[in-house]
């Protein structure tokens, strides 16, 4: 690996932090012709993480697809890192992956060793799910790029919607924030080295245990936390459920070093997108610093879930979270319905 040379060096926007922005996505979809199907439970216009199709009384399909440049210099890590966000859309969903096809952008500027690796990464994570590769699609491209189209398994009354939150539900998240941060950090030299593996570490762990834990319990709304960010994505959750969403600042779990980088200001252009978004939606307390919310605002690239649940439950929910997972956390609850909005106190 020494003397390749790097994939993020070839990538412009890395991760998640390449998706085009939630409000320039809005004005790049609207006005497009849409047909309806009454088997179609979700299309796109909640902004939900896959879309979702009723085969029969007992089963939908779930389709997702994801793929970004590099955000990591190794490539076998840089495809299970891809891997694991694209298969994280259907956890997000409540469903199960059982089928995903490659999308490769291979650089010339790439040995065929380092492709191969891209995609022996991606195929470790798929069987890590319990899915299969069948197939899939190249192409050439001077910036690399890899993901996977992805189609799931799930129950029709079993679909976790990012719109269904309803107010006195608990808010909980399953992985930390601050990847984006630390891998802008990396790449100037400034980020602790055990940090940076955490947040390696992080981004290629499947959702899938949180998921499977969650089926046992009821879920009013799930998505995953991605390329908008914490704050985006809880936007998302309260303008589908037209409430307010209360996040206990203190609560939020954060990666090690995230929130002293961006004290010194060492934040990815998508903050500043995700912020441009959702900000005007967002009323922090004057406790909570302008360094935390920036944080939050921090694109995520393979991110943790975050629901709504029912308070009643929630306590044993947490419990079997925290005891699988390192930082599961309660991180707010749903307040008033009405206008949305989101709260950070
Ligand atoms: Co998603
Ligand atoms: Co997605």
């Amino acid at each position: 690996m020494s003397d390749e040379l790097k994939l993020t060096k070839l990538a412009q926007c890395a991760g998640c932090g390449a998706k085009v922005g939630a409000g320039v996505l809005a004005q790049l979809l609207s006005g497009l012709p849409v047909r309806h199907d009454p088997n179609l439970l979700v299309g796109y216009d909640t902004s939900d993480d896959a879309s979702v199709y009723k085969i029969s009384d007992d089963l939908v399909l779930i389709q997702t697809v994801d793929f970004f440049p590099p955000i990591v210099d190794d490539p076998f890590t840089f495809g299970q890192i891809a891997a694991a966000n694209a298969l994280s859309d259907v956890y997000a969903m409540g469903g199960e992956p059982r089928l995903a096809l490659n999308l490769l952008c291979a650089s010339p500027q790439m040995s065929p060793e380092a492709v191969h690796a891209v995609l022996r990464g991606g195929y470790d994570k798929v069987y890590e799910a319990g899915a299969v590769i069948t197939g899939g699609h190249s192409i050439q491209d001077s910036e690399p790029k890899y993901g996977l189209s992805v189609t799931g398994f799930g129950h029709p009354e079993k679909i976790w919607m990012n719109s269904r939150a309803q107010a006195g539900d608990v808010l909980l998240l399953t992985k930390p924030l601050g990847i984006g941060i630390l891998t802008t950090a990396h790449k100037g030299g400034m980020a602790d080295e055990n940090a940076y593996a955490q947040a390696i570490e992080q981004m290629r762990t499947l959702n899938k245990t949180a998921r499977d834990i969650m089926t046992n319990f009821t879920i009013h709304s799930c998505t995953d936390v991605t390329g908008f960010g914490l704050l985006g994505h809880a936007l998302e959750m309260a303008k589908g459920g037209g409430i307010t969403l209360i996040l206990e600042h203190e609560r939020i779990p954060l990666l090690p070093q995230a929130y002293e980088l961006a004290e010194l200001g060492l934040l990815p252009e998508g903050m500043y997108r995700n912020r441009n978004f959702a900000g005007s939606h967002v009323f922090a307390a004057p406790g909570v610093s302008r360094a935390a919310q920036d944080v939050f605002y921090d694109p995520q690239t393979s991110g943790g879930l975050l629901m709504a649940v029912p308070e009643a439950g929630a306590q044993l929910l947490i419990e079997r979270l925290t005891d699988a997972l390192p930082y599961a956390a309660q991180i707010g609850y749903v307040s008033h319905p009405g206008e949305y909005s989101i709260e950070i106190r």
